[in-house]
């Protein structure tokens, strides 16, 4: 009979469920979307009913032809960030979820850098004070549901991020591993414990968080009868990792100096730094990116805000394309972009810019410039960024970079990996199992269950699908990319 490992992908926009085999393979998938709530301009949230009931229902179409006692573990990956507060006796949640995107907690951030918290709040937690993390939605939460303070003054609530909890839904035990409680802002990375004067500072009862714990361990068993799992009540939830940690995980990105990018809505590029922190001074933050078994490995990470997000705008809002696979075919109709560079601020820039007052810009038209030029110019600005975040991390890590590892929806385009291979001037490594995600949770799970044995047997389950190289003219990239730093600098803080 064969042996399976379930991993739990719950992610901004779907929950997934995925059954790996012992070699790594998927046997089968679930997903649902669930939907997004805006409350406000820039508020994001989610329901926890949503979020659960999606989740669940994925965990069932991927668990259809499995007979229970095939699904040896557990593994749990999320969305970070996102934040949720529930009672601990009836489960029920106090408010929704609010989602990492959110800015409503902005201002409070602006607050907390006058009182001087920006250059404690680095070196503890290893994260730039910004409304991203969990630490101000949790304050929100108290200050603004009735009553919610003095319930969790009075230890009746528990926070948790979605991992912490997915897994007290099916288990019954409240913790968060290490690279999840890493982006709350309120964690010491360097003692892998709650920061108590943090809680105070920001008067958040410490009794309500979840105890952290290693990214690879028995977490606790399924409960039996929860609608959706019956097929693993009594298995063990035994890995969990925030979304990008587990893509880094799940590429095999286990030494110092290795590096991945997930092409999402945004985009999202970690190097593993090895066993210390390494404190950013380009803009970057530092996290756990795991322990497993006792070994902690740090990450720096940097993220863009519009990375595949600028396809759809292409598709969307200027009509240019009429799916988003149809960018490479028009882009590759011209050999340049003949001197067009698209900024895509359009929520500021991220790392390792940090403008939130930057806004979109398409520079450098022309009367000879058509819509294949602008098309490429969507393609290469996706590039940029990666690069800039590369160079940073060059920059911070003192390391060379060997090679790239790239993941998510945009890493399908031969072009834009191989205009990234030409702009690093580094290998651009794109798996055949392109689920590096969800089988970064199930490699976590696997390892405490015993499915696979040790990191070096992980390794050897990845298989490249291609490798792009650089084949242009360093010198045209250089110049290229001294054009796009140009146009930045024209977008940078254009709202007044
Ligand atoms: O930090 C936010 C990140 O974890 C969200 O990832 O893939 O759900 O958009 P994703």
């Amino acid at each position: 009979m064969e042996q399976y490992i379930l991993a739990l992908d719950q992610g901004t926009t779907s929950s997934r469920a995925i059954l790996f085999d012992r070699r790594g393979q998927i046997a089968s998938v679930g997903q649902y979307d669930f939907p997004q709530i805006y409350p406000q301009a820039g508020w994001v949230e989610h329901d926890p009913a949503d979020i659960w009931g999606s989740e669940s229902r994925a965990a069932a179409e991927a668990l259809r032809a499995v007979k229970p006692g095939q699904v040896l573990g557990i593994g749990v990956t999320n969305q970070r960030e996102t934040t949720l507060l529930w009672d601990k006796k009836t489960g029920e949640p106090v408010y929704n979820a609010i989602v990492w995107q959110c800015r409503r907690t902005a201002e409070m951030c602006e607050e907390l850098k006058k009182r001087g918290l920006t250059e404690r709040i680095q070196a503890t937690t290893g994260l730039l004070l910004d409304a991203y993390f969990s630490a101000t939605k949790i304050c929100w939460i108290l200050d603004n549901v009735p009553g919610a303070r003095d319930r969790a003054e009075r230890g009746e609530l528990l926070f948790g991020t979605v991992e912490s909890y997915l897994i007290w839904k099916l288990t019954g035990s409240h913790v968060t591993d290490y690279s999840n409680a890493s982006r709350t802002m309120l964690f010491d990375i360097h003692n892998l414990r709650w920061d108590e004067e943090l809680c105070d500072i920001l008067h958040i009862p410490m009794s309500a968080l979840p105890r952290p714990v290693s990214n690879s361990e028995i977490y606790g068993t399924v409960k039996p009868d929860i609608p959706g799992f019956e097929k693993v009540a009594g298995v063990p939830v035994c890995g969990a990792a925030g979304d990008q940690q587990a893509a880094l995980f799940g590429q095999g990105c286990f030494a110092p100096g290795q590096a991945k990018n997930t092409y999402g809505t945004g985009c999202f590029t970690l190097i593993n730094v090895g066993t210390d922190p390494v404190r950013s001074r380009a803009g970057l933050v530092t996290s756990v990116a795991w322990q497993v078994k006792g070994k902690t490995c740090y990450a720096l990470e940097g993220s863009v805000f519009n990375g595949g997000s600028t396809i759809q705008w292409l598709r969307d809002e200027l009509g240019i394309i009429s799916s988003a696979p149809e960018i490479n075919t028009l882009a590759a109709t011209v050999p340049s972009s003949g001197g067009v560079v698209v900024v895509p601020a359009f929520t500021g820039l991220g790392a390792p810019y940090w403008d939130m007052y930057a806004r979109g810009a398409i520079l450098g038209l022309t009367r000879g410039t058509g819509r294949a030029h602008i098309a490429r110019a969507v393609l290469e600005c996706i590039a940029y960024q990666v690069t800039d975040l590369m160079l940073a991390m060059r920059q911070d890590a003192g390391c060379d970079i060997a090679c790239l590892r790239v993941d998510g929806g945009a890493s399908v385009s031969d072009l834009l990996m191989q205009l990234q291979a030409d702009g690093l001037r580094i290998p651009v490594d794109r798996p055949a199992m392109v689920e590096t995600t969800a089988f970064g949770a199930a490699a976590l799970a696997g390892l405490a269950c015993g499915m696979w044995s040790s990191l070096e047997e992980l390794e050897t389950l990845r298989r490249s699908d291609r490798v792009f190289l650089p084949q242009r003219v360093q010198s045209e990239c250089d110049e290229e990319y001294r054009l796009w730093k140009r146009a930045v600098a024209r977008a940078a803080d254009w709202i007044e």
